[in-house]
């Protein structure tokens, strides 16, 4: 069945599940073409498993996950070529320059020989990198292979990028640069953007809709103004309060539940060590 591909991405009623674990569970998200969607919550909220289902890296039946209109389990080649994905993980390799690890990417993606030197240099540049690109990417700062991996994931030209926590573990500074370059070649290309982050200020800033997921289903969905004026009304707030933050947002569509994962605790631990493999 042909979905309509103005949808980046459609997933529909899609679950995943490791053995009693439903990590994704009924799960409805639409990205429209051009837009920069956070899929945003706390670790453990299924943020990954989902992000995987639609890279096509985990199985799912047919007419659960669309992007551009093809399905990702009958299309599965189709899909992998319309996109680019930064994974949570760290995916470059220190031993290679910068350059080299871009390459490996242009090749595994199938960009054309005689295209690939100037496709690598130009990924490169989008990502301030050219400077830097003969050293070694284990002599980068962690702000560097963040913005290394974008470049990978942007050598084959996606219509879609995927990020899956991009600035986990960086420092405001590292963190803003990754964004500016993120909308730099979005404004360029006309490219869709689907990120999860945990870093709802983050959200707040750069996303053009957010959904909030707990344990694995999409609880709240809207502009970031949208959800937090709604709170505001809800709560009977005066035109003079000052708006209810994203994260008091999330507080109130997931309860107390939030408390029981200590979801916030183990994040930071997790940034962390992140932060130890980058540097
Ligand atoms: N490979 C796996 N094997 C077993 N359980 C997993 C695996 N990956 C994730 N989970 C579980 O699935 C749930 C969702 O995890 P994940 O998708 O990584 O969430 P998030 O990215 O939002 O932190 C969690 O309960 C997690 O423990
Ligand atoms: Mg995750």
């Amino acid at each position: 069945m042909t979905r309509d591909a103005d949808e980046a991405v459609a997933c529909t009623g899609l679950t995943y599940s490791f053995g009693e674990t439903n990590a994704v569970d009924g799960l409805d998200l639409t990205v429209v073409r051009g837009e920069v969607f956070g899929l945003l919550g706390p670790n453990g909220a299924g943020k990954t498993t989902a992000i995987r289902c639609i890279t096509t890296l985990l199985p799912v039946p047919a007419r659960m996950v669309h992007v551009f209109g093809r399905d990702a389990a009958r299309e599965a080649m189709a899909v992998r070529r319309l996109l680019g994905y930064v994974p949570q993980q760290l995916s470059a390799d220190a031993g290679l320059t910068g350059r080299e690890n871009v390459a490996l990417f242009a090749r595994v993606f199938d960009v054309h020989r005689s295209e690939r030197a100037e496709r690598v240099a130009q990924a490169l540049a989008a990502v301030d990198l050219s400077e830097a690109a003969d050293r070694l990417a284990g002599t980068y700062s962690g702000g560097m292979i963040r913005r290394l991996e974008l470049a990978q994931a942007l050598v084959s030209a996606p219509r879609l990028l995927i990020l899956d926590e991009p600035t986990i573990g960086l420092d405001p500074i590292a963190r803003t640069g990754v964004w500016e370059h993120i909308n730099a070649v979005r404004a360029a290309t006309g490219m869709t953007v689907l990120v999860t982050t945990h870093y709802m200020d983050e959200a707040d800033q750069y996303c053009d809709r957010v959904g909030l997921m707990h344990r694995g289903r999409v609880r709240a969905l809207g502009t970031p103004s949208e959800l937090r004026q709604g709170l505001g009304e809800r709560r009977g707030a005066k035109a003079t309060d000052p708006l209810p933050t994203l994260e008091d947002v999330f507080r109130d569509v997931a309860g107390s539940g939030l408390d029981d994962q200590s979801g916030e605790f183990r994040d930071v631990r997790s940034t962390r060590r992140t932060a130890r493999r980058v540097g």
